[in-house]
C-alpha cells in the first residue's frame, strides 16, 4: 500500500444481555460478529474529501464525516467503504462503520492504539446521536465480547468518561457460538425506543425492578458465556427477551421470529433497540433456525461469535 494510504477493517455485533438497562446503570454484554465493514483511505488527487466516489455528504456520511472533523486535519481523503452488516438492524453498523473511519484516520497518523480507537469512536458517535452508551463501538474496536459496567470490574480494557458517565469496558472470554440472526426487515430507531423505555420506567416502579432483573441476568450470564454452557445462555435469552417485552419493545414480527426459531435453538431473544431490527438465536442447527426465520418472513444470517476488532489490513 502507498504511503498515506490505509485499509481498515471493524465488525458488527448483538447484545447478548442487558440493552436499555445499561441506560440505567446496568451492565451488558455484546459480542462482536464476523460481520464487517471495511475502509481504504488514501489522499485524494482530487482535492475534495469523497466517500465511495461521491463528495462528502452531511446526510448520507453523518459518522464519517465527523469522524474527519474531530480527528483529520491532513489534506483532503478519498474513503472507500464496503460493508456486510445490514443498516438500522441494532448490528452495530453505525458503529462499525465510525470505528473502521476513526481508526483509518488515526492510523494514517502513526497512532494504533485501541483504547484510542475506541474513545474516538464513541466521541464521534456520541456527536451524531446524542445519546447511547459505548457498547457497539468499544465492541467493535475490541472485537471478542464486552462486558460494560459503571464500576470498575476484572479484566478492564479501558474507561470512558462522558459528562457525568463514567463506563467501564472489560474483557470478556467467548467461545465460538453459532447465533442465527433473523431480521424482521423492519428498521429501527433506537433512540425512539429508548425515549419509550425512559417514559416507561420515570412512571413506574415495576419497570425499574425489571431493569434491575435484566442486570442480575446479565451478571449471572458471564460465567455460562465463559465456559459455553449453551443450555443456561439460552435459558438466559429466553428471560432476557420476555422481560424486553414487558419494557414495550418487542413487536409482533420480532415475537414470530423468536416463536419460529425456538423449537431449533438454545434460546432466542430481540437484540438491541427493539421495535424492529433484529432477534438473535443461540443454536447447533442454524440451517434449519434459518429455513424456520424465512418461513415467518424474516431474512436469516448465520454468524460466529469470537471475532477480531479491528484488522489493520
Ligand atoms: O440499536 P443498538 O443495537 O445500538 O442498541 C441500543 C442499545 C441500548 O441499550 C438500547 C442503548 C445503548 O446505547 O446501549
Amino acid at each position: 500500500m502507498e504511503k498515506g494510504e490505509t485499509t481498515v477493517s471493524a465488525p458488527g455485533k448483538f447484545i447478548l444481555f442487558g440493552e436499555h438497562a445499561v441506560v440505567y446503570g446496568e451492565p451488558a454484554l455484546a459480542l462482536a460478529i464476523n460481520l464487517r465493514i471495511i475502509v481504504n483511505a488514501r489522499i485524494s488527487k482530487n482535492g475534495y474529501f469523497s466517500v465511495n466516489g461521491q463528495s462528502l455528504d452531511r446526510n448520507r456520511n453523518r459518522f464519517i464525516k465527523k469522524a474527519i472533523e474531530l480527528y483529520w486535519d491532513g489534506p483532503p481523503l478519498e474513503l472507500i467503504s464496503t460493508s456486510e452488516i445490514p443498516n438500522a438492524s441494532g448490528l452495530g453498523s453505525s458503529a462499525a462503520v465510525t470505528t473502521a473511519t476513526v481508526a483509518a484516520l488515526l492510523n494514517l497518523r502513526g497512532i494504533t492504539s485501541e483504547k484510542e480507537i475506541a474513545e474516538s469512536a464513541y466521541e464521534v458517535e456520541y456527536e451524531v446521536q446524542k445519546y447511547g452508551s459505548p457498547t457497539d463501538t468499544s465492541t467493535s474496536s475490541h472485537g471478542g465480547g464486552i462486558l460494560l459496567t459503571r464500576e470498575p470490574a476484572e479484566n478492564e480494557l479501558w474507561n470512558i468518561r462522558h459528562g457525568d458517565q463514567d463506563w467501564h469496558i472489560n474483557h470478556i472470554d467467548v467461545p465460538e457460538l453459532t447465533i442465527v440472526i433473523g431480521h424482521s426487515g423492519f428498521g429501527s430507531s433506537s433512540a425512539k425506543q429508548i425515549a419509550k423505555v425512559h417514559r416507561f420506567v420515570e412512571s413506574n416502579s415495576f419497570a425499574r425492578e425489571v431493569i434491575r432483573d435484566i442486570g442480575s441476568l446479565t451478571r449471572s450470564g458471564i460465567g455460562y458465556l465463559r465456559d459455553g454452557n449453551k443450555q443456561r445462555i439460552g435459558e438466559l435469552m429466553n428471560r432476557n427477551h420476555n422481560m424486553l417485552a414487558i419494557l414495550g419493545i418487542n413487536t409482533v414480527e420480532l415475537q414470530h421470529l423468536v416463536d419460529a426459531v425456538l423449537p431449533f435453538s438454545y434460546g432466542a431473544k430481540l437484540t438491541g433497540a427493539g421495535g424492529g431490527g433484529c432477534i438473535i438465536a443461540l443454536t447447533d442447527k442454524p440451517e434449519e433456525a434459518s429455513m424456520a426465520i424465512k418461513r415467518v418472513g424474516g431474512k436469516p444470517i448465520i454468524v460466529k461469535s469470537s471475532t477480531q476488532g479491528v484488522i489493520f489490513h
